[in-house]
C-alpha cells in the first residue's frame, strides 16, 4: 500500500508545513501544528459540486428569484438571521460550551416544525446520546413525530440518513465530532473539519437543505479550526454571554443574506431561552438610594441601545501597591483613566485599591463608557452618589480630553425616551446636538471638569 503523504498543518490558520514548528509563522499561534493527510489541490478542486449545471448564464437568463426564507417566530433569532433562515443556507453557531447552543437550535426546531406541518428535520448529536437529546426536547417542549433525534460522528451515515429521510433542515452539533472517511485526521482536526463542511455545504447547495452546525470555540473565542470554516458557510453566528449570568447574545459576524449589524438578546432560564425583545433597560439593576461609586452609561450592541451601570470601588491601601480588579472592562484601560485622574485632577488615586464593574454580566469592548468609568471612580473617590438620570458618553485620550462616540443620536434618542434627563458627552457633541432633544445636554472638553460639575459641595 502506498504511503499516505501527510503534511503539518496549523490548526489556527491552515498554514501548512512539511515538518512539524512549535510556532505558526503565519498566525504566531503555539503548539497549534497538527499531522494530516496531504491533500493535494487538484483532488479538492476536481469535485464538482453535486447537481448543479456548470454553465455561464447571462443576467436575463438567470430568474430573479428573491431568497426565500422561513420565518422561526422567534423574534430575536430571525433578526439576527436577516429575517429568517434562508432555505438551502448554512449557518455555523460558534459558543464556549455550555453557553446554550444546542437549547437554542433544539427551539429554533420547535418553532419551525411548528410553522410548517410538512418539514421533517434530523437533528444530529455527536456530542449527547439520544436519551439526552431527547429529555432536552421533552424539557423544551419540541415533541413532533417530524422531530428525528440521530446519535452518529460518522459523516458517510449522517448523509446515507439525510438522503433516506429528505429532511428540510439538519442540525450538525457539532462539526468538532463529525468525521469523514475520506480524510485519514482525527476528528476535530483542520482537514476533518474542511473535508465535512464542504461536503456538507454541497449537498445543501444542490438539494436544497437548510443547515445548522454548531462549531466550539477555543480560548479565545474563535471557532475551533476555523477562519477556513468561516469563509465557506453563508453565516457565522457567536452565541456569546456570562456563563454566571443569565443573558445570552446573539451576535451576527457574517451573513451573505442579511446585515451583520444585528444582535439578538435572550435570557437562560429554566424553560429554556427567553428572548428579551426590549432590552434597553435589561442591564440595569435596582440600586439603593444614595449609593455612590455607580454612573450610567449607554452602550451601541448592532443597531440597539443598551443601558449599562459601571460601578467603581476606591479604597485607601497605605501599605502595599493599589491593587487594581476590573471585570467587564479592558484592565489596561481602567489603568489609563485612573491615571488620566491621578495627573489632570491631581488625586492620588495610585495609593488606592481599585476595583471597576460593568453590572450585569456584559463586557464592554469599546472606548465610549471611558467617560463613566472616570464618573465612578470619582463618586466613589469622594463618596459622593451621581444623580441617576445622568447618562455618560465620551471617550477619553492620554491628555485628558474628553471626545465625541458614534452615533450620537440614535443613542440620544434612546436616552430621552428612557426618560433619562441629563446628559455629560463632550463639548463637540453637546454643541452639535443640544436644543435638539428634550435633555439638557452638558458638552465638557477635559475629564477634570467633571469634578466641578458633579460634586461641587465637596
Ligand atoms: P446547552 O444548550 O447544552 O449548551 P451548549 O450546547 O452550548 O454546550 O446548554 C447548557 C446549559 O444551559 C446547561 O448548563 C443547562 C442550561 N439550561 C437551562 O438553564 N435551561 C434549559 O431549559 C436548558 C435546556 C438548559
Ligand atoms: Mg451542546
Amino acid at each position: 500500500m502506498a504511503k499516505v503523504k501527510t503534511v503539518f498543518s496549523c490548526q489556527e490558520c491552515g498554514y501548512q508545513s512539511a515538518k512539524w514548528l512549535g510556532k505558526c509563522p503565519d498566525c504566531q499561534q503555539w503548539n497549534s501544528f497538527s499531522e494530516e493527510e496531504a491533500v493535494k489541490p487538484s483532488k479538492a478542486g476536481a469535485k464538482s459540486i453535486q447537481g448543479r449545471e456548470g454553465r455561464p448564464k447571462t443576467i436575463g437568463e438567470i430568474e430573479h428569484e428573491s431568497v426565500q426564507r422561513y420565518a422561526t417566530r422567534i423574534g430575536e433569532f430571525d433578526r439576527v438571521m436577516g429575517g429568517g433562515v434562508t432555505v438551502g443556507s448554512l449557518t455555523l453557531i460558534g459558543g464556549e460550551p455550555g453557553i446554550g447552543k444546542s437549547t437554542l437550535l433544539m427551539e429554533v426546531c420547535g418553532k419551525l416544525l411548528a410553522e410548517q406541518s410538512d418539514c421533517k428535520i434530523l437533528y444530529v448529536s455527536g456530542e449527547e446520546s439520544e436519551s439526552q437529546v431527547a429529555s432536552r426536547s421533552k424539557r423544551l417542549g419540541v415533541e413532533n413525530s417530524n422531530f428525528y433525534i440521530y446519535n452518529e460522528t460518522s459523516w458517510q451515515r449522517i448523509i446515507e440518513q439525510v438522503k433516506e429521510l429528505k429532511p428540510k433542515f439538519l442540525v450538525l452539533d457539532s462539526i468538532q465530532t463529525t468525521h469523514s472517511n475520506q480524510v485519514e485526521s482525527a476528528a476535530g482536526t483542520l482537514s476533518q473539519i474542511r473535508e465535512v463542511t464542504y461536503e456538507l455545504m454541497s449537498y445543501a447547495k444542490a438539494y436544497g437543505l437548510t443547515c445548522f452546525v454548531i462549531g466550539h470555540v477555543t480560548k479565545e473565542g474563535q471557532i475551533a479550526g476555523p477562519k477556513i470554516l468561516e469563509h465557506m458557510v453563508d453565516t457565522v453566528i457567536y452565541f456569546e454571554g456570562d456563563q454566571l449570568g443569565q443573558y445570552r447574545m446573539l451576535r451576527v459576524m457574517k451573513n451573505r443574506f442579511g446585515n451583520t449589524n444585528e444582535v439578538g438578546i435572550f435570557e437562560m432560564r429554566e424553560t429554556g431561552l427567553r428572548e428579551i425583545s426590549n432590552p434597553s433597560q435589561y442591564f440595569l439593576e435596582q440600586s439603593l438610594p444614595g449609593s455612590y461609586g455607580r454612573s450610567l452609561t449607554c452602550i451601541l450592541e448592532g443597531s440597539r441601545s443598551l443601558f449599562v451601570e459601571i460601578q467603581a470601588l476606591v479604597v485607601e491601601n497605605k501599605f502595599a501597591v493599589g491593587r487594581r480588579t476590573t471585570q467587564g472592562l479592558d484592565s489596561n484601560r481602567v489603568a489609563l483613566l485612573v491615571a488620566v485622574i491621578d495627573k489632570y485632577l491631581a488625586l492620588p488615586l495610585s495609593y488606592n485599591d481599585i476595583y471597576v464593574n460593568v453590572v450585569g454580566g456584559m463586557k464592554l469592548s469599546t472606548r465610549e463608557n471611558d467617560l463613566s468609568v472616570i464618573a465612578s471612580l470619582l463618586s466613589s473617590y469622594f463618596q459622593h452618589p451621581i444623580e441617576s438620570d445622568t447618562i455618560f458618553l465620551g471617550e477619553v485620550g492620554l491628555t485628558g480630553e474628553v471626545r465625541s462616540v458614534p452615533m450620537m443620536e440614535i443613542r440620544l434618542k434612546e436616552i430621552t425616551q428612557m426618560n433619562y434627563r441629563r446628559v455629560i458627552t463632550s463639548k463637540r457633541a453637546a454643541d452639535d446636538f443640544r436644543g435638539k432633544f428634550k435633555l439638557d445636554i452638558v458638552g465638557i472638553s477635559k475629564a477634570s471638569e467633571l469634578k466641578e460639575l458633579l460634586f461641587k459641595t465637596t
